[in-house]
């Protein structure tokens, strides 16, 4: 673990020589929604991964997020370590962030991958579903926000058999500051939309969406991946929307073939 860029919290598991791989995490979660991936890829590549601003152990600071701070930071991370042409890796918010980050500095980066994430932004309905959450956690606290929220995410399955790895999931997420969630909610409520931008992707890209994924289902993402040309898109049978812990081994063994073939 380190800290970076005004706090940031970070963590690095491989050998500095290899080839980079850049996870972002989703909402309301952490970093350690990629543990299963960072165990199975730092062997062969060097795989960092953090908190996002006012989300895990990250400082929320003022609260007052964007998507642009959080590209920011993201750069700031490939600066700090002197990262050259790193994979991204995000879901669901961590997807719009590599989004942004794409469009603002795709010669950056070598490949992308998008778990559970939508190019497109929020419309009206979904902003006042930010607003609500944003109410829902002032009038009855971050806690019940997060547990609701979380439960939202994944399959009944995961939930029912994996009681002890849910159950830990779903306490990270109430433990989350509140003016860090209302925060990233408004963050996401007022992000770009970055649809136009996805026909001149040039990056190899890997689209992954889980099979029960509701909140990004998958003819929403089939329908992003047929706009990158050349993209690669799958689905994740058996998962919701958190598909790097709802089913670890199909989701590696694509980012590995992915991986293999750059
Ligand atoms: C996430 O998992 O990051 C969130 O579901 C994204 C969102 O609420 O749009």
């Amino acid at each position: 673990m380190a800290t970076i860029n005004n706090n940031l919290i970070t963590y690095q598991k491989g050998g500095e020589k290899k080839q980079s791989i850049v996870f972002i995490h989703g909402f309301p979660f952490d970093h350690k929604m990629w543990d299963l991936q960072i165990d199975h890829f730092k062997e062969h590549y060097n795989c960092f991964t953090y908190d996002i601003r006012g989300l895990g152990r990250s400082p929320v600071g003022d609260g007052q997020f964007t998507i642009e701070n959080f590209v920011d930071d993201l750069f700031g991370l490939i600066d700090e370590y002197k990262l050259t042409h790193p994979i991204l890796c995000g879901l669901s918010m961590g997807g719009y962030i590599a989004l942004r980050a794409i469009e603002r500095g795709e010669k950056m980066f070598k490949a992308l991958i998008l778990c559970d994430t939508k190019s497109e932004a929020d419309n009206n309905a979904g902003k006042i579903n930010r607003a609500n959450g944003i109410k829902e956690i002032n009038k009855s606290g971050a806690e019940k926000f997060a547990e609701n929220f979380v439960q939202k995410c994944f399959a009944e399955k995961f939930i029912n058999n994996y009681e002890k790895e849910y159950g830990e999931i779903v306490s990270r997420a109430k433990a989350s500051a509140p003016a860090g969630l209302k925060g990233c909610l408004l963050a996401m409520a007022a992000r770009t939309d970055t649809t136009d931008y996805l026909p001149q992707i040039k990056l190899p890209v890997l689209v992954l969406c889980g099979e029960d994924d509701k909140l990004t289902t998958p003819d929403v993402m089939k329908a992003m991946a047929d706009k990158i040309n050349g993209s690669e898109f799958h689905i994740i049978p058996g998962a919701g929307h958190v598909t790097p812990v709802e089913n670890p081994e199909f989701f590696n063994a694509k980012v590995e073939k992915f991986l293999a073939n750059l």
